[in-house]
Parts: C-alpha cells; sequence; structure tokens
C-alpha cells in the first residue's frame, strides 16, 4: 500500500505500462472488490508523490486492480488467482512476494501446483532473504526448484537509488577517477546509512533481525560493492554481479578477536530528536525489557585484494540518530610535500563524498587558493547537485526497480550467489553476538551512537565525517 502500489500508480501515468497490464492484489482477507480499492484510496494514495492524481488518471489505474483473496499455504485455495489470470497465459506474470521470507518456498510450490509457474513468469523477493546463511540457502534452493536463477529478482532497494547508479556512472563514464581508485591514492572509505527513526511499528520483525541483518547484510554490503568492485566488462547483468561477488568474496574474515577490536553495536535509549522526546528502544511498543538486539552497528572491513589492501572501509548503520543521511565517503591521501608557505598538514586531503540522501550529488572537496594577494590555500568544494543539473522528473527507487522487473532488467538485483556470500562474511559476527551474553552498548537517541564508534575510526587517527 505504501510502497508497490504509488510506485505502479506514477509508471502508469507516466505511460510505462503496458496498456492491459493489470495488477492483481492477493490477501487473505475476503474482501470485494469495491472494499479493496477503497482501502486502495485511504491507505496507498496519500503515499503518492507524483505525479497528482487526477480522478481520469486515477481511475484508469484502479481499473488495472484485480483483488483475489485465497491462502498462501493452501494450494488448494488458489483457484480465484488461476481464474483472474487465465484471461492472457502468454503475458509476462510477475508474481512479488511481499510476505515473510519462510512463506517463499511454499508460495514458489503452490504456483506451480496450480500451473502458474510459466516460462514467462518472474518471481520478485522482497528482504530479508532468509536471516543466516543456512536459511538464504534453502530459499535459493527452494525457489530454485520452481523458478530459475533469471526468473528470479532479488530486490534491494538501495540499488534502484539514483546516486548508486551515478556511481556506476562516475567510476566507468569518466577516465578520471579509475586511476587513482586503488590503495595507492585513496587512504579510507566510509559508508553511513543513518535514520532519525526509531523502530516503528515494526518491533516484531526488527527485535529477531537487528541492524546487522536488517541494514548492513544486505544495504551497505551492496553499497560497498558498488564502491570496490573491479570494473565489469559491460553492464550485463552477470559482469555486475561477477564483480560484486568478487568484493564479498574478498571481505577479510572475522575472528573473535578481530570481531571484538573492528565492530562496536548498540541500543538506542531515551533521546530527543529533532527537539521531540524519544523513548528508549527498550521501551517501544511491545518490545522486551531486556532486548539485546542491536540498533547500530560500526565496524571497520578490509578488502584483501590488489586493489584493496590496507585501505579501511568504515561501515555505519543506525536507527534514532542526529541526522537522516546516506553517504559514501571516499578520502584521498594526503599530498607528499608542500611547495607552498603552509605546512602539508595543513592541506586537507581531497575527499569524494557521494550524497544518496536526504538530498542526491556529489562533492568534490578540493584545495583552493584564496582570493587575493599571496599564497594561501583553502578547503573548496566542486558540487554536482543531480536536482539541479538534470531537472527532469525523479523516480522512486522502487518505481525503478519495478519498471526493470517487468522489462525483464536483472542488473540491479542480486544473484542467489552473492547473496550467499554476503550471509557468508556476516555469519561469524552473527554467531559470534549469539554466544556472548554482553548488551549492545546504550547510545542516547539524537546522537552519532555510542562513543566506542568514534574510538573505532580515532584508533586509525580518522574521524566520521561529522565529527571532522
Ligand atoms: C529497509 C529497512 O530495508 O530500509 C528499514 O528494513 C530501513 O529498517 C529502510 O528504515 C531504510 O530505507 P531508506 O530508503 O528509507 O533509507
Amino acid at each position: 500500500m505504501r510502497k508497490l502500489l504509488p510506485a505502479m500508480f506514477s509508471r502508469d501515468v507516466c505511460g510505462d505500462l503496458p496498456p492491459l497490464a493489470r495488477i492483481i492484489c492477493v490477501g487473505r482477507q475476503d474482501c470485494c472488490q469495491e472494499d479493496f480499492l477503497n482501502t486502495v484510496s485511504t491507505t496507498s494514495k496519500p503515499h503518492i508523490k507524483s505525479p497528482a492524481v487526477t480522478a481520469e488518471n486515477w481511475e484508469r489505474f484502479t481499473k488495472r486492480i484485480v483483488y483475489v483473496s485465497l491462502n498462501a499455504t493452501e494450494s488448494g485455495t488458489y483457484a480465484p488467482l488461476v481464474e483472474a489470470l487465465r484471461a492472457d497465459p502468454a503475458i509476462t506474470r510477475v508474481y512479488y512476494l511481499a510476505t515473510p521470507p519462510h512463506l517463499f518456498a511454499q508460495i514458489c510450490d503452490n504456483l506451480k501446483e496450480n500451473g502458474l509457474a510459466t516460462p514467462n513468469s518472474r518471481v520478485v523477493l522482497e528482504k530479508p532473504l532468509g536471516r543466516d546463511l543456512a536459511s538464504a540457502k534453502q530459499i535459493n534452493a527452494e525457489v530454485g526448484e520452481v523458478f530459475s536463477e533469471s526468473q528470479i529478482y532479488r530486490i534491494d532497494h538501495y540499488l534502484g537509488k539514483e546516486t548508486v547508479q551515478n556511481l556506476l556512472a562516475l567510476r566507468f563514464g569518466n577516465i578520471l577517477f579509475e586511476p587513482l581508485w586503488r590503495r595507492e591514492w585513496i587512504s579510507d572509505v566510509q559508508i553511513t546509512i543513518a535514520e532519525k527513526l526509531g523502530v516503528g511499528n515494526r518491533i516484531g520483525y526488527y527485535d529477531t533481525s537487528g541492524a546487522l541483518r536488517d541494514m548492513l547484510q544486505n544495504h551497505l554490503l551492496q553499497l560497498l560493492c558498488i564502491v570496490a568492485m573491479e570494473p565489469p566488462t559491460s553492464i550485463a547483468p552477470d559482469a555486475v554481479r561477477d564483480a560484486k561477488l568478487q568484493v564479498l568474496r574478498s571481505l577479510k574474515r572475522f575472528t573473535p578477536t578481530t570481531l571484538a577490536q573492528n565492530i562496536v553495536r548498540g541500543q538506542y535509549r531515551a533521546g530527543h530528536v529533532d527537539g521531540k522526546p524519544v523513548p528508549s528502544y527498550r521501551d517501544e511498543p511491545d518490545a522486551p525489557q531486556h532486548s539485546r538486539t542491536e540498533t547500530f552497528v560500526a565496524m571497520k572491513a578490509e578488502i584483501d585484494t590488489w586493489r584493496w589492501a590496507g585501505v579501511p572501509f568504515y561501515l555505519r548503520t543506525g536507527k534514532r540518530m542526529a541526522d537522516s543521511l546516506a553517504e559514501i565517503v571516499v578520502r584521498f591521501k594526503q599530498i607528499p610535500h608542500s611547495i607552498f608557505n603552509q605546512p602539508t598538514s595543513s592541506f586537507q586531503p581531497n575527499s569524494l563524498v557521494i550524497r544518496l540522501q536526504p538530498d542526491e550529488g556529489l562533492r568534490m572537496n578540493l584545495m583552493a587558493k584564496t582570493p587575493g594577494e599571496g599564497m594561501r590555500l583553502k578547503p573548496a568544494e566542486l558540487e554536482l547537485d543531480f536536482r539541479e543539473t538534470f531537472k527532469m522528473p525523479r523516480m522512486d527507487a522502487y518505481e525503478r526497480l519495478l519498471l526493470d522487473v517487468l522489462r525483464g532488467q536483472l542488473t540491479l538485483f542480486m544473484r542467489g550467489d552473492e547473496l550467499e556470500a554476503a550471509w557468508e562474511w556476516v555469519e561469524p559476527i552473527l554467531n559470534n553476538w549469539e554466544q556472548d551474553d554482553s548488551a549492545p552498548l546504550p547510545y542516547s537517541s539524537g546522537t552519532w551512537g555510542p562513543a566506542a564508534a568514534s574510538a573505532l575510526i580515532g584508533r586509525d587517527g580518522l574521524q566520521w565525517r561529522e565529527e571532522a
């Protein structure tokens, strides 16, 4: 209601849906078409950002919608879906499983049993895609018995964000960066996804997941892959996914000792966000009083390749932070020698800041001469604001990814082996935390997390960007 239907609406108004496209909404509730459309109108419509809803475009959109009631786990109840799909067997079918992951396999089996898993079908899987390596493997194997890999679209909505694709454009559409994009010239990389939001009404899911599973295993690692991957031979799905897989497989494994030194986990306590008081994680409605679920993770990761050996990648994510932002900061090394009348230490090393949220853009920090007499150099910025530069309507990540599914473009979706490699790398961390009875470090809501996160990066003589 919040993401998918608004995304379909926007694409429909922009003329991207085929004329005969239908949206079959499937739920357990026995509800008539009219009541369902009323729910869509009250629940979904408010989440549409653009284009503006008019009586005419809304009517055209809702004419595409059909509501079908069935019990996903009972194959015998699928008849209404079979009926709804009978009219156009040759048309591409996209089954979007916005369900808990333990239902994926059974739904796929039931689709098959009812003759609905046709060769022209695609299946979209929403995260969480498992909760550890074993469950991810199981999902891959079970869904793989019904659909081939080229029919499976594993969504990570971060890959649908404009700036992530722009990072590909920046790295491989310009000659400027690639020669410098390596250990000889880059000192460190920071990737942060911070949210002011708390856990909201998702405690049931979140408390069994935590920030490592919810954000790091997928979104942060995907961003890391795009920053660190070798140039793929083309933008074709397997070329890009092979390059990302290589990064995941080259991540240095943590041992219990390196893990304790290089990872900080935290949990928010009461505090103030935007001047308003907010409760502690453990006081959120229905939260377990002694929950040890982390709402914050910061870590120092390393990639064991010729290109990256010794370059720290600092990853950080958290809820109830001081600000909502997602950004990648690539910091270059210090100049080797100053020819000016100021010491080398007064030169701020160059950095490239790639912002995904709240605004989208790139900023290159350089040293420049201050105007006037004498030769004084100071930090200055080269800024590329995508909104200003390209005055075009934006597409939400879900809109872009849904269109890619309809068009059969797999590049921005994770392949099964990528998913497993990401779980394989985080699994020792999960196991260690499970066996360890210490709790995550507390941090006040509205801050940048536990002080230990600053100490983690401070040990290397560095600071998180907002502290610099
Ligand atoms: C989701 C997580 O995948 O991403 C949420 O489950 C998180 O916990 C969200 O809030 C963040 O996405 P975005 O696009 O709002 O940064």
